[in-house]
């Protein structure tokens, strides 16, 4: 069995950070883990111009531990008034790397996203001519769908037709979660990418709801049947060379998770190498971790791999009860008080 484990330091791909207390709580677990993240721009009023971005990656910054060596990688929320020019100035500047599609209502602080592709043609025909990466929670909104179906129906109504009309347009389908996005990505070409988070490798429909209802098992997209997940996984662990880590790590208050109306969002951020690692090693594909967690990432964005490496140690971690962001404020992570079989030191 094997021991130790050293790969290049990974990347995260999608990941939400917050701002004011919880960015400075959470900003040093991920430092640890990572030396880049993409950072989700869903904030409360969200992060959709160059300022607003560059002053959001100015805080993010200011919480770095110092020795830490991390990079936040920021990027656009898109709306239906998004400027172009101001989109690719931003890009160019080297602020912004790549723009995220919301469509509108689809998950937390969604509300300003975009009602309707059509309306911004303009900003990702200008997206696939400067080389900027779109990345797309891949939900239709529409009420009558089955939550569970949102995901397969936005593959059909939205992303195929997007793909056949920007084809050199750079899209990574962010979180996915079915047989069908697996299937889409195996499909398609060079520039459709996949992010896969470490819960929707580990968790079915049924485990949201194993003897009682656990919050904390819930985030959009939602996690489907059993199936679903052995897709995904299969896809993670196969080596794909346009799949890649990507945690969605939200981080929630306990008690906005734990309330009649819970919030959408999974805290991996304290041990998403290790949970990461426990998958690859239960599907004997250790050896793909490396590829899925810090090369095929910078492969698609067109951005250097990472020289230093981390190793990954066979020692048992717990993973904490709850993180204190203040008197008030407590995050639950994913897995709380489970143990994992590995540790990244
Ligand atoms: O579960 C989720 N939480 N899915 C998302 O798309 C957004 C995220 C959040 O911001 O909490
Ligand atoms: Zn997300």
């Amino acid at each position: 069995m094997t021991g130790s484990l050293t790969i290049r330091r990974p990347d995260d791909w999608h990941l939400h950070v917050r701002d004011g207390a919880i960015l400075d709580a959470v900003v040093p677990h991920t430092a640890r883990q990572f030396a880049r993240a993409i950072i989700m721009p869903n904030l409360v009023p969200p992060a959709t111009t160059t300022e607003l971005i560059t002053a959001y990656r100015d805080r993010i910054v200011a919480a770095i531990p110092a020795g830490a060596d991390f990079t936040p990688l920021m990027t656009a929320y898109l709306t239906d008034k998004t400027d172009p020019d101001d989109l690719a100035a931003g890009h160019e500047a080297g602020v912004i790397t790549a723009a995220k599609l919301y469509p509108a209502g689809a998950t937390t602080n969604s509300d300003s996203g975009v009602t309707d592709i059509a309306a911004i043609m303009p900003v990702l025909r200008r997206m696939a001519e400067i080389g900027m990466p779109l990345l797309v929670h891949g939900e239709v909104t529409d009420a009558e769908i089955d939550i569970f179906d949102r995901e397969a129906v936005f593959i059909e109504r939205t992303l195929k037709p997007l793909m056949d009309r920007l084809p050199d347009l750079k899209i990574v389908l962010e979180h996915i979660t079915t047989a069908e996005a697996a299937e889409t990505v195996r499909q398609g070409g060079e520039t459709l990418a996949a992010t896969i988070t470490p819960h929707h490798l580990m968790i079915n429909r049924t485990d949201i709801f194993r003897g009682g209802i656990r919050p904390h098992l819930y985030c959009l997209p939602i996690a489907k049947r059993e199936i679903h997940r052995l897709a995904i996984r299969a896809l993670a662990t196969s080596g794909h060379p346009r799949v890649f880590l990507g945690t969605d790590s939200a981080p929630h208050p306990i008690g906005a998770k734990e309330s009649s109306c819970g919030c959408a969002g999974i805290f991996s951020a304290p041990t998403a190498v290790e949970l990461y690692a426990q998958v690859f090693e239960e599907d004997n594909a250790l050896d793909r971790l490396e590829s899925f967690a810090s090369l095929n990432g910078p492969a698609f964005y067109g951005l250097p791999v990472n020289q230093a490496t981390v190793t990954l140690y066979r020692e048992e971690t717990v993973v904490p009860d709850e993180i204190s962001i203040d008197e008030a404020t407590r995050i639950r992570p994913f897995r709380s008080g489970e143990t994992l079989a590995w540790r990244l030191r």
